[in-house]
């Protein structure tokens, strides 16, 4: 039988804009993961992400039309709780159809607290559980980006399942799918095991918008499918940009590949988001994109999603005093200085580029030399990020990279809040 995601994949290369070809070294081959259960209304791809300040949305798709239920409690099998939520599925060019997408907000958690639950109700066999984030610092981020389903995704993974965080944040990119659908669902698998037990955070790269001229012109439809965030939460209207706290610090997650000039629906939701902010509440601010603004690498320089975003919200950020940027897209670690406009400015952001979770692309290894003086750190690796919020003041950042399927602390630094330095007060 002709391979039709062969096909497809040919039709891509000559229509699809934003897919990049690079000649990357030492890439590790795509994983194909199956259902592990025979059993049609069965949870497969279980992943939890965090709605307002003390609910959790519990996402996973099964076979079967089923009413999307979840009961959960604090103790193992007893579940005190249930709540029902929505489903939703979509095709894509005809040859593919999802499962049920079912989508289930439950709560209200306790801070700190491990909940055990099951998908489908009570005669769901597997029983899952995760923990809350706490109500007080310290506070712990796990962040990479540019995951992808290879054997490096595999290890990025077990060296984050081996770090006890409290959330994990994705800059975008996640599956590869690039068009063949049943890659999202190798990687709803892949990720399971951690996405069930933590929340994810994500935002959009380019290899979320699959659009194809004519044959599938909607953009993101597997990402706002399968990634729903909380974005109405924060006053967003669209799943590609939204906010949230956890504790003291205040996420802004941003769409690199949607609208983001002056004027555009994302860029009135964020002057609203950053007037809306309580500094005495989340002391911390974070942003996170996809395309870096800061990047010294020789891959994705002048794209527009980098330099016109950069030049339409910089000094929004700037002003509000954004503690940390965060992109991907770069598969590379690099970590700047506090900067705005290009040059070091102590009341400026540190950008840090963290797009080396480990796909199919492999790394981008060059670099333009000589090394900017903004740029402190870079290297071509693949690995994540722990950021530790320890108190309203400091913060410890380390960059953990995957040698020989080891992990190993490679860049570490503190970050100071930029509210604690009386010459950055707003
Ligand atoms: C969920 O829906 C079922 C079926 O309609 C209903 O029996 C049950 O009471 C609902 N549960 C909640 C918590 O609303
Ligand atoms: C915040 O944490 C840093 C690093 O652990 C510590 O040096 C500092 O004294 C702490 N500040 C407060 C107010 O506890
Ligand atoms: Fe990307």
């Amino acid at each position: 039988m002709v391979n039709v995601w062969g096909l497809v994949a040919i039709l891509l290369f000559v229509l699809a804009p934003n897919v990049s070809s690079y000649d990357r070294p030492g890439p590790r081959k795509n994983l194909v993961i199956h259902r592990s259960d025979d059993d049609d209304s069965s949870p497969d791809q279980v992943h939890i992400s965090l709605v307002g300040p003390d609910k959790m949305r519990i996402s996973w798709i099964t076979k079967l039309s089923i009413m999307p239920t979840v009961v959960y409690g604090m103790v193992s099998r007893k579940y005190e709780n249930s709540a029902n939520g929505t489903s939703s599925s979509y095709h894509y060019l005809k040859i593919y159809q999802s499962g049920q997408i079912n989508d289930v907000v439950i709560g209200p958690l306790k801070p700190n607290t491990v909940y055990y639950y099951k998908c489908g109700g009570t005669f769901s066999t597997q029983e899952f559980n995760f923990k809350t984030p706490p109500s007080q610092f310290p506070i712990k981020f796990a962040v990479a980006g540019d995951l992808g389903t290879t054997e490096w995704t595999k290890s990025t993974l077990d060296h984050l399942s081996k770090w006890e965080h409290d959330v994990f944040v994705l800059p975008g990119d996640l599956a590869y799918a690039d068009f063949m659908q049943p890659r999202w669902d190798t990687f709803g698998r892949l990720v399971q095991p951690l996405a069930s037990r933590r929340p994810w955070m994500v935002t959009q790269g380019n290899h979320e918008v699959e659009h194809i001229p004519l044959l599938h012109p909607e953009r993101f439809t597997a990402y706002n499918h399968r990634w729903r965030m909380p974005f109405e939460e924060s006053g967003s209207t669209s799943n590609l940009y939204y906010s949230f706290n956890v504790f003291g610090v205040h996420v802004i997650m941003l769409g690199s590949y949607t609208n983001f000039e002056p004027g555009s629906d994302q860029y009135q939701w964020l002057e609203k988001d950053l007037k809306s902010i309580n500094r005495k509440a989340t002391p911390w601010l974070m942003a996170v994109i996809h395309a870096p603004w800061y990047n010294t690498n020789e891959a994705h320089q002048g794209e527009k999603e980098s330099d016109d975003m950069k030049s339409s919200m910089e000094t929004l950020l700037y002003k509000a005093r954004i503690d940390v940027v965060f992109a991907g897209h770069v598969h590379a670690y690099e970590r700047f200085n506090r900067v705005y406009q290009d040059k070091f400015d102590k009341c400026g952001p540190v950008y840090i580029n963290i797009g080396d979770g480990g796909n199919e692309e492999g790394l981008a290894t060059e670099y333009k030399t000589p090394n900017p003086a903004i740029s402190l750190f870079r290297e071509a690796s693949f690995g994540h990020g722990q950021l530790v919020v320890m108190n309203a003041t400091h913060a410890h950042w380390d960059w953990q990279r995957n040698d020989d399927d080891v992990s190993v602390e490679k860049d570490s630094v503190w970050l100071t809040n930029l509210l604690a330095d009386s010459s950055c007060k707003i």
